[in-house]
């Protein structure tokens, strides 16, 4: 049997690191979650199969429990992924954190011998790493829903940072008594200790991070879901689960680095900057002024362009406008006209934001090009299109070195020939800054929500005269 369960593991490896690739492009992915489904079947079954596995029926409840939460979780809309994933990394981390608990109060009753300075390591780390994540991505979720009990503004105070150290210090100063003297009669005072205290930790190290930049956060409790879970793999001496752990951690980790490097934000910045606190407004600043156009002189310089660079951005995934963006995708290409959507790394909230909202429109992932392939074109292009973007196209990353996204890579859609951008008012984006593109002489505003200018500049566009 032991034979057999290791080359499962084996098969279930292999599986998680290819459903990990698969899921790399649009048309692999689902293949990918199909692997990611399989791997985990077969880790559950053969890790159940086992002979020294008993409780049976808690397991079934255990399973059912997790279906009865998993399925509706999997029903939420697009745009509230982040949240989601958010909330599997707080039941991973409980997971680990519980686990952890358990093997210590079993380790006590079984004697010494059960608790080596190895295996209490591991389980400390464990516990630490689990409970944290499980009250800072409960924090990150409540974040991103904006639930009203949540501040989610950055919450500051004097010192915070020495604050949040000293607590993680002790913490880690009552571990190492504990990894010394696992069978002391304080042992389980202290262990409970550093549970409240890693629950705490949780929280505080959540509250000084604006909303905003909780997409970036939760790439980051994934990786300490992904240690957690290598630590209770070692604790547990399961291989299958220090493998999982390490390509969950691992996986984290880069796609936290990939959104760092696309803001030009460190790690540091993103958990200690406290970015999105409110900006004061500089006094004195001269009122910019906007130049508006109608749908209908939109659609008619649409209508001549040659090449027509669509760029979207947070707006069209709160217009929910991608079923519209694909409507005048096709009356452009009709036209014969060549029509590219620029992808920003950054664009919307999540990775992978805008790609998942287009494919959901059927738009052709061929025309779906990448930031850096698409700006030395950009001089070439007759229209770039705006559709809710902002501090991805500011012009500011660029030129300003007092501007807090200087630096940050962006989508040249300033180099274009004509910008028309949409957006609901003049209030700023995520960054909370000015964007010099919509002063800019060749930028027109076509104010309102992107589904409904869209709709209109498709409804003119469609009435208008066919062919180019
Ligand atoms: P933002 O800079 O957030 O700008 C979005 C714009 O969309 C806003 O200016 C808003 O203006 C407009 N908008 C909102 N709802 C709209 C609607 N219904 N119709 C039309 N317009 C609407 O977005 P971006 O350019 O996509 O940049 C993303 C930002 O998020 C970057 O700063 C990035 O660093 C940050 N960020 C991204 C990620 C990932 S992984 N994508 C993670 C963390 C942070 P109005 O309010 O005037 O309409």
């Amino acid at each position: 049997m032991f034979g057999v369960t290791q080359l499962a593991y084996i098969v279930a490896s292999a599986l998680f690191i290819f459903a990990l690739h698969w899921m790399n492009t649009p048309p692999t992915a689902r293949r990918g979650v199909w692997a990611g489904v399989a791997a985990t079947t077969i880790a559950v079954v053969f890790t159940w199969a086992q002979p020294g596995i008993s409780h049976h029926v808690w397991i079934v409840l255990a399973i059912a429990a997790g279906f009865l939460v998993g399925v509706p979780l999997s029903r939420v809309p697009l745009t509230a992924v982040p949240q989601r994933t958010a909330l599997s990394h707080a039941f991973g981390g409980a997971a680990a954190g519980l686990v952890g608990a358990a093997e210590f109060y079993l380790g006590r009753m079984e004697g010494p011998e059960h608790l080596s300075t190895f295996r209490m390591i591991a389980l400390l780390a464990e516990v630490l790493l689990g409970f944290l994540t499980l009250t800072g991505s409960l924090m990150a979720a409540g974040k991103l829903q904006e639930l009203k009990w949540v501040p989610q503004r950055p919450v500051t105070y004097p010192f915070q940072n020495v604050v949040n150290l000293s607590l993680f210090v002790v913490a880690l100063g009552l571990a190492v008594a504990l990894v010394l003297h696992p069978g002391a009669t304080w042992g389980p005072l202290v262990f409970s200790a550093i549970i409240v205290l890693s629950l705490m930790f949780g929280v505080l190290l959540i509250i000084p991070i604006g909303g905003a930049d909780m997409p970036t956060v939760i790439a980051i409790l994934n990786a300490y879901a992904g240690l957690s879970a290598v630590a209770m793999g070692f604790v547990l001496d399961n291989k299958l689960l220090i493998t999982a752990g390490a390509l969950d951690g691992s996986s984290g980790l880069i796609l936290a680095i990939i959104m760092c490097k696309a803001m030009n934000r460190s790690f540091a910045n993103v958990l200690f900057g406290a970015f999105g606190q409110v900006q004061q407004v500089k006094a004195g600043t001269e009122e910019k002024v906007y130049k508006s156009e109608t749908p209908e002189g939109a659609a008619q310089a649409l209508e001549q362009a040659n090449f027509v660079v669509i760029i979207p951005g947070y707006g069209m995934a709160v217009a929910q406008a991608q079923h519209k963006v694909r409507e005048l995708y096709d009356q452009l290409i009709k036209r014969g006209i060549k029509v590219k959507f620029a992808i920003h790394p950054v664009a919307g909230r999540m990775p992978g934001h805008m790609n998942v909202l287009l494919a959901e429109a059927d738009i052709p992932y061929t025309d779906l090009v990448e930031m850096d392939e698409i700006n030395p074109d950009m001089p070439q292009v007759d229209v770039a299109l705006v559709v809710g973007a902002n501090d991805v196209v500011n012009p500011a990353a660029r030129t300003d070195k007092t501007s807090p996204i200087y630096g940050m890579p962006i989508i040249d859609a300033d180099k274009a020939r004509s910008v028309f951008a949409i957006k609901r008012s003049k209030n700023p984006g995520f960054a909370g800054i000015d964007n010099a593109l919509y002063f800019a002489d060749a930028t027109w505003m076509l104010f309102g929500d992107a589904k409904a200018v869209i709709g209109e500049l498709v409804k003119n566009l469609a009435g208008g005269s066919g062919m180019h």
